[in-house]
């Protein structure tokens, strides 16, 4: 308790002096560096010029001579040869033919919907239109417009977009910024950002001050965030009757936004796409002779509905199809399946036919169809990078004379981004491989072709067994119209979805909204950090409302872990994480791995946390890359085996020999890179909430003590915890909730047959079929003990009594006597 009483005083003494502090100079920020990547919370989204002892007459006029100027500017950009023929391109998009309908709209009403195809012209022009008008109107200078994207990449390749369009770098009217990254300048009055952005400025102005519009983009989505930010500035307009807001969404469901906000005004923008010949699978297996077919079949279970392929007479042109399709045959699994219901479309597993099929596919466009582009849409980025690299090394797909193979998805470096929109040299084919981003979020305006695998990682979450779950899920009708319509932008196209036609009528009309399938923990510290309120009182206003379940785990569980009080009050602890956009638990990790000076490990093992896992498991050499794996650790921890392969790579890369180093090794390259630079990107994190200053030697003084890294990580897992059980030849796991529970194969711990320790503290647990822990340390009764949850202040007692309801559960006998004794002396 003493260690407890410890943090609190260490975390509560910072805050405290920097109120203080404030106090006495308002106007000191905090933010320590002063880059544009500095993330302090008290930092401006625009910065206006205002002079201290100004008059506000004095003010005015230079607003009003800085706004002659921008008119002017603009004016002379528009009777530019570029910037005619620029206009000449913005006129020909479907988005322009409505701006006078749009504009008016804005002005007559406070909150206005935008619907219309992808690809008319929303994101850039809307935005556009409205700068224009402003600068027009000589109020250039005065207004500032944000505009929020559910990602990075849009934000920043939109941004750039329109500066281009206004004939300007990025940085003088039109900025970006996204989480440590912007360029944004004095001048900047067109504001793209991501919606977190947009969040964190409503930390610490609640009124948006100074913000004229605020534009919230791809709604359809229903992302967590965006569904935030709507309730929230749902109240705030009233408090702000002259703030415009703008919804922005690609298809239909408008209405239901529109009755949100009280029966705001829709505009729908009319779109045009060329016609797109679609095939399912059975369509293209029978250009191979196969032949799809489903009958009912009566097995042990009972009647059920198989499908079958069987072979025809083989057509001449597609053989190459024709034996994809055979290899795949060969492989298992494909022959049959049952599409009955949603859940059992799960057995479908097009992975087996799919690298084999898409191949082919591209290879056939590649040599028989006529030019344009070809866009894939993958699963995620683990199927996009193999799939590359099986296409690379194919004698035409793999020649870049004849084919420019380029990626697309949300965690792509700008340069990489740019080239996406390049059109390629004339008789080279470009073929994209992408994620569900470039469904509507990101257009590329060449694609003829499309290849659709019909899956997405998405979320979810059991909110009876609080459990979340990331799986691959079929996307929905929606989503498979949006993906076929990408074909038809500039002539015909052709979709080929890799699945047939009746398991697509299985798919769900929409997809579920984020808020409804996720954990709400860092929702809910947003909300309090906000001061909304009663956490279950605003989300009951939400668009959609989540389950009260699912709600009150997420309370409950800030509570155990000591981000919240009894009252549902933020706790100093609950402060910090609200200063550090990860999850809760990742960063309370951080927090504890900075005040003991172990600063190093613990980033290493929360970096890897938050990327794809880094230990490959190729399917034919699973044995060797777990083999692998376990050389990295002999103290039972995954973690720990983590950070040993990192630092291993880290000397190996010094040696310009990283690359050798993980192939050896079974690990990702990829993975690696991501780790190095979300380390650097936590430390400056870290020093912006003042945690540790700069002296790398000082906060890893000790680094090397893994007893007190192993503690640390505890500090942040609890209550992920199970206990283990040993029998005569292994042993077993049980938490408290699931009861039995297994280990993933490649974890360290699941190679040994027995565990000195009494618990193994996990980061997630999953359901697929039984419960599976993923990444697991094991810890002693000391350290559980220790640094099991957060005791605060008021509430000891009742964290001894959750800890008890543990031991007792698990009848630990030498722990549940040291409790014992620590309660009387409590007494
Ligand atoms: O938002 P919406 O899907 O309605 O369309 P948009 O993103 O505003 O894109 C409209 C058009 O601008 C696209 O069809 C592209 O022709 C062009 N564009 C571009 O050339 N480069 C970009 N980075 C973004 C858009
Ligand atoms: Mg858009």
């Amino acid at each position: 308790f003493g260690l407890q009483r410890r943090i609190d005083a260490y975390l509560g003494e910072y805050l405290f002096q920097k109120s203080k502090i404030k106090e006495r100079f308002p106007d000191i920020s905090f933010s320590r560096s002063s880059s544009s990547s500095s993330l302090a919370t008290d930092e401006g989204l625009f910065e206006h010029p205002e002079p201290l002892a100004s008059s506000k007459a004095v003010m005015e006029k230079i607003l009003w001579r800085r706004s002659l100027q921008l008119c002017d500017q603009q004016r002379a950009w528009q009777d530019s040869p570029e910037g005619r023929k620029m206009l000449e391109f913005r006129k020909s998009l479907p988005a322009y033919k409505e701006k006078d309908a749009i504009l008016k709209a804005i002005s007559q009403s406070q909150v206005v919907i935008i619907s219309g195809e992808t690809g008319c012209g929303k994101t850039t022009q809307i935005p556009h239109f409205i700068l224009e008008s402003e600068i027009e109107s000589v109020r250039g200078a005065s207004c500032s417009i944000i505009c929020t994207q559910p990602r990075r990449i849009s934000a920043m390749s939109v941004s750039e977009r329109v500066a281009s369009e206004r004939g300007e770098k990025l940085g003088e009217c039109v900025g970006y910024k996204v989480r440590l990254e912007g360029i944004k300048g004095r001048d900047t009055h067109l504001l793209f950002c991501t919606t977190g952005i947009l969040l964190r400025r409503l930390l610490v102005d609640r009124n948006l001050k100074g913000i004229t519009h605020v534009i919230v983009d791809e709604i359809h989505e229903r992302g967590m965030n965006e569904d935030f930010l709507l309730i929230v500035l749902k109240d705030l307009l009233p408090r702000r009757p002259e703030l415009r807001l703008i919804l922005m969404s690609a298809t239909l469901d408008a209405e239901l936004f529109s009755s949100y906000f009280g029966g705001a005004p829709i505009l729908r923008i009319p779109g045009f796409t060329y016609p797109v010949r679609t095939q399912f699978l059975e369509n293209i297996l029978e250009m191979t002779g196969y032949r799809l077919t489903l009958y009912n079949q009566i097995d042990d279970y009972g009647q059920d509905r198989v499908w079958r392929i069987s072979k025809q007479a083989p057509r001449k042109r597609k053989s190459q199809i024709a034996s994809a399709v055979e290899e795949a045959l060969r492989s298992a699994d494909f022959k049959e399946y049952s599409p009955q219901t949603r859940e059992s479309l799960s057995c479908w597993n097009p992975d087996c036919i799919g690298f084999n099929l898409i191949e082919c596919l591209l290879c056939d466009i590649c040599e028989n169809e006529r030019p344009g582009s070809v866009l894939v849409f993958m699963t995620g980025w683990d199927d996009i990078s193999s799939l590359k690299d099986k296409l690379l090394s194919h004698p035409i797909l793999g020649d870049p004379g004849r084919v420019s193979l380029l990626t697309c998805h949300g965690s792509m470096a700008s340069s990489e981004q740019r080239l996406i929109f390049d059109e390629p040299k004339d008789g080279v084919r470009k073929i994209v491989l992408a994620t569900n981003i470039a469904e509507t979020s990101i257009t590329i305006n060449d694609v003829v072709f499309v290849l659709d695998c019909g899956k997405a990682k998405e979320t979810s979450y059991d909110a009876l067994n609080n459990t979340p779950c990331l799986l691959p899920s079929w996307i929905s009708k929606v989503s498979a119209q949006q993906r076929r319509g990408r074909a038809g932008r500039v002539q015909p196209g052709e979709c080929y979805h890799l699945y047939p036609r009746c398991v697509y009528e299985a798919f769900a009309e929409y997809q579920l909204p984020e808020i409804l399938r996720t954990p709400l923990q860092s929702l809910c510290l947003q909300i309090k950090s906000l001061q909304l309120g009663s956490i279950s009182e605003f989300l009951s206003r939400a668009l959609q409302s989540p389950e009260l379940l699912a709600v009150q785990n997420a309370i409950e569980y800030l509570k155990i872990i000591g981000a919240l009080d009894k009252n549902e009050n933020l706790t100093v602890l609950g402060q910090y994480l609200t200063m550090l956009p990860m999850e809760p638990k990742l960063g309370k990790m951080l927090i504890l791995g900075a005040i003991f000076n172990c600063l190093d490990p613990i980033l290493t093992v929360v970096a890897g946390l938050s990327v794809r896992d880094p230990f490959l498991t190729p399917m034919d050499k699973k044995e060797l890359a777990e083999a692998a794996k376990s050389q990295f650790s002999n103290d039972y921890s995954d973690h720990l085996a983590l950070v040993r392969a990192y630092e291993g790579w880290k000397d190996a890369e010094r040696d310009f020999a990283g690359y050798d180093y993980c192939w050896k090794n079974f690990l990702s390259m990829q993975s690696m890179k991501a780790i190095d630079s979300l380390r650097r990107e936590f430390f400056s994190l870290l020093k912006d909430a003042g945690l540790v200053d700069s002296n790398a030697i000082t906060c890893n003084a000790w680094s090397h003590e893994e007893h007190l890294i192993r503690a640390v990580i505890c500090y942040g897992l609890y209550p992920g915890i199970s206990s283990v059980v040993h029998n005569e030849k292994s042993f077993s796991l049980k938490t408290m909730e699931d009861g039995q529970v297994l280990l993933y194969s490649n974890s360290v711990n699941a190679r040994e047959s027995k565990i000195p320790y009494p618990w193994l503290v996990f980061n997630e647990k999953i359901k697929v079929n039984a419960v599976f822990l993923r990444d697991s340390t094991a810890v002693s009764d000391s350290v559980l003990l220790l640094f099991g949850g957060s005791i605060s202040k008021g509430d000891i007692d009742g964290h001894l009594k959750m800890l008890g309801g543990y031991l007792e559960f698990f009848m630990k006998p030498a722990i549940a006597e040291m409790y014992q004794s620590l309660r009387r002396e409590l007494d």
